[in-house]
């Protein structure tokens, strides 16, 4: 496993860190089996564990909380999100920070999950949802300054909202935020237009999620792919969404080089952009952590083969489906 600085930090994190949604989300999970990857992950050198209090209503946070106390020996980051207070994702532009952060609530959930994780300070708390409308209110700014101040946490980061990469930089003008979390993958190369550059120059961490579309980009998906009613997939990938992605994913097949898998060749363009700090696939098969654990080996693509890439990036407006 390779390592990189996570922003002004200073920490070293796994470049392949693990995103922990879908082990407690999406249906056809098992614990143990989620827990088996978990270890599985650790023993390989991943040390970026990505959670939510959403993720489940604690559920991810206390798997995550297992697995710290299984390998107290080794440095391992936890990250998780105050989910909204209005439960809404994504934040829309109308709702206002009473509606979604309060100041008493942005501690409130951070007690929450520290009990969840079981640690006295978690390393990363984020918003996990973000309006720029509110980067102006000194209200959440105090309340996050609050939570370094007393020790509850370490760093403070913002997930931004699906194709609206650039919706966060005036919060960031702040100084107040450490890392973003941002959808990045072939398909959704806009995060390199503003956001990149502003964080490399102000030193902002940047944590690549979604980095298979959901699934698309695994190249498993066919068009009468389906999950049950509840299933998040089931509603990204409404017909609408679906079809016109399998178009986009046939046409990449012919691009993937022979000796690659599809995921392969998508988690290797996400670390060939050195502003990406780690990318945190959804795991929960054993397999996949291998897999993609194997991919932090340094190779680079291929500078035709980027070029190409450039050409599959799709521009997408919000539509309010999170
Ligand atoms: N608003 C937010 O803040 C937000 C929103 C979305 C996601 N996230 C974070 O980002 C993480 C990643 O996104 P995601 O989990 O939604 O989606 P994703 O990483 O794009 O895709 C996850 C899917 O890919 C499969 N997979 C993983 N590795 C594979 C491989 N090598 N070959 C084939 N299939 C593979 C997984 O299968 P198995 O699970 O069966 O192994 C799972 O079905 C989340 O877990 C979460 O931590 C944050």
């Amino acid at each position: 496993m390779r390592y990189r600085r996570f922003g002004r930090t200073g920490w070293e994190v796994s470049e392949i860190g693990y995103g922990m949604w879908g082990m407690a989300g999406w249906t056809g999970s098992e614990d143990q089996e989620s827990l088996a990857s978990l270890d599985h992950a650790v023993e390989l050198g991943c040390n970026f564990f990505d959670t939510a209090w959403a993720y489940g209503d604690g559920h991810s946070e206390q798997l995550l909380a297992k697995l710290l106390k299984r390998h107290t020996g080794k440095r391992l980051y936890s990250a998780t999100k105050i989910p909204p207070k209005n439960r809404r994702w994504p934040a829309r532009p109308e709702y206002t920070l009473d509606d979604v952060y309060p100041p008493e609530y942005i501690r409130e959930y951070t007690e929450k999950s520290l009990t969840n994780i079981g640690v006295s300070t978690i390393d990363l708390q984020q918003f996990h949802v973000w309006s720029d409308t509110w980067a102006g209110d000194d209200r959440w700014q105090r309340a996050a300054a609050r939570l370094k101040e007393d020790g509850l946490v370490r760093a403070v980061g913002i997930s931004i909202n699906r194709w609206q990469p650039a919706n966060v930089l005036r919060a960031l003008d702040t100084g107040l935020i450490d890392a973003v979390q941002v959808v990045y993958n072939v398909l959704d190369q806009n995060p390199e237009d503003e956001l990149f550059p502003y964080c490399r120059e102000h030193d902002i961490a940047v944590i690549a999620r979604v980095p298979f579309d959901e699934g698309s980009l695994t190249g498993s998906l066919t068009p009468t792919s389906t999950w049950p009613a509840a299933d998040f997939r089931n509603i990204y990938f409404r017909p609408e969404n679906l079809i016109p992605t399998l178009d986009r994913i046939e046409r990449l097949r012919p691009v993937v080089p022979p000796d690659m898998s599809m995921p392969e060749m998508t988690l290797r363009h996400i670390l060939q952009s050195p502003d990406v700090s780690t990318v945190i696939p959804g795991m929960r098969k054993l397999r996949h952590v291998e897999q993609n654990i194997g991919v932090s080996d340094g190779r680079q693509l291929s500078a035709t083969l980027m070029d190409e890439l450039k050409g599959h990036r799709r521009d997408r407006t919000v539509d309010y489906i999170e």
